[in-house]
């Protein structure tokens, strides 16, 4: 069974795959109406069940697109109105959608969750964000980078903020692809020491630092997010130790000439980013949340076993 609940799931022969998919399919079908399915509809007849625990615009809608791109359909499920919410346990809820769906993505909060939906369901599992990772937004964010013309082995990318979910994907990328993470975060907002212990071990350089300026300088990417993620408190405090690390066009001028801008999305501007540099030249994240689309495309292949 191929659960994608972190990158390492896949691995990175398995990733690289699937961003060369990616590109494939999405040059194949440029200019075509949304929803018309692919030439080849691979998962004609399959049917992706969704369970959102928390709030979602790009991963609700670009999974849902991708299954119909692919030829299949999609049943979205809030997981409030669940049995979930009642008590019903994961492993039962698994076990129940598993007789229906033929793949099931869910976003939730605890970690444990995805895990425990898929050690009991017979279908795929995909991890649509938890507290712990977020590893489609960043299959997106490879996709990106490469389509304009990065290379990822040795690539120098920049996280400026919140030691958050999708830093924690970032860094378990680059022991993956082999490229390497300067995190500027401010002490005690720390990304999960296991990830860049795990990243470090297969080769990539991972890098603290409490000095925004030092984090950006020379680099070929900065990414940042939200400082505040869902279901975390607005603490003030939190807000002011994140200040310094706002991404703006000063700290923007000390990374390479050619540098890229990217952010997952949802912004909070004139916090993490300021308008200038979000709208500005060097942003890419437009296209970021596009590639949703088409990388989840390819994750959903690779669960199925048609990729990779
Ligand atoms: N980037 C991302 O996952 O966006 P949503 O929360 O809107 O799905
Ligand atoms: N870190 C953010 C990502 C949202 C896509 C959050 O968890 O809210």
């Amino acid at each position: 069974m191929r659960h994608f609940l972190n990158l390492s799931d896949a691995g990175g022969d398995a990733i690289a795959a699937m961003l060369a998919d990616a590109i494939d399919r999405k040059s194949a079908r440029a200019g075509w109406p949304k929803g018309r399915p692919d030439a080849d509809a691979p998962l004609a007849g399959h049917v992706l069940g969704m369970i959102f625990g928390k709030s979602s615009t790009r991963t609700r809608v670009s999974f849902d697109m991708a299954i119909r791109q692919l030829g299949g359909t999609s049943i979205v499920i809030d997981a409030g109105q669940m049995q979930l919410g009642r008590g019903e346990t994961v492993a039962d809820t698994a076990r129940v959608l598993s007789r229906y769906v033929d793949a099931i993505m869910i976003r939730t909060d605890d970690h444990a969750k995805v895990e425990e939906m898929a050690a009991h369901a017979s279908v795929p599992v995909i991890n649509g964000l938890t507290d712990l990772s977020h590893p489609c937004q960043i299959m997106a964010d490879m996709l990106t980078l490469v389509e304009h013309g990065h290379s990822l082995p040795g690539l120098e990318v920049a996280w400026l903020g919140d030691g958050n979910n999708v830093l924690n994907s970032i860094v378990e990328a680059a022991g993956l692809m082999k490229f390497n993470v300067r995190i500027g975060c401010p002490q005690g907002y720390d990304s999960d020491p296991a990830f860049i212990d795990a990243a470090r071990r297969a080769g990539a350089t991972v890098t603290v630092h409490r000095d925004a300026r030092e984090a950006a300088a020379g680099a070929n990417v900065l990414i940042t997010d939200t400082w505040v993620s869902m279901g975390q408190n607005h603490a003030h405090n939190k807000l002011a130790a994140m200040a310094p690390y706002q991404v703006d066009e000063a700290l923007l001028a000390l990374a390479a000439p050619d540098a890229h801008f990217l952010h997952c999305l949802p912004a909070h501007r004139g916090e993490e980013v300021t308008d200038a540099v979000i709208d500005g030249p060097r942003s890419l994240i437009w296209d970021e949340a596009e590639n949703r689309l088409h990388a989840q495309k390819s994750v959903l292949l690779w669960a199925f076993g048609k990729l990779g």
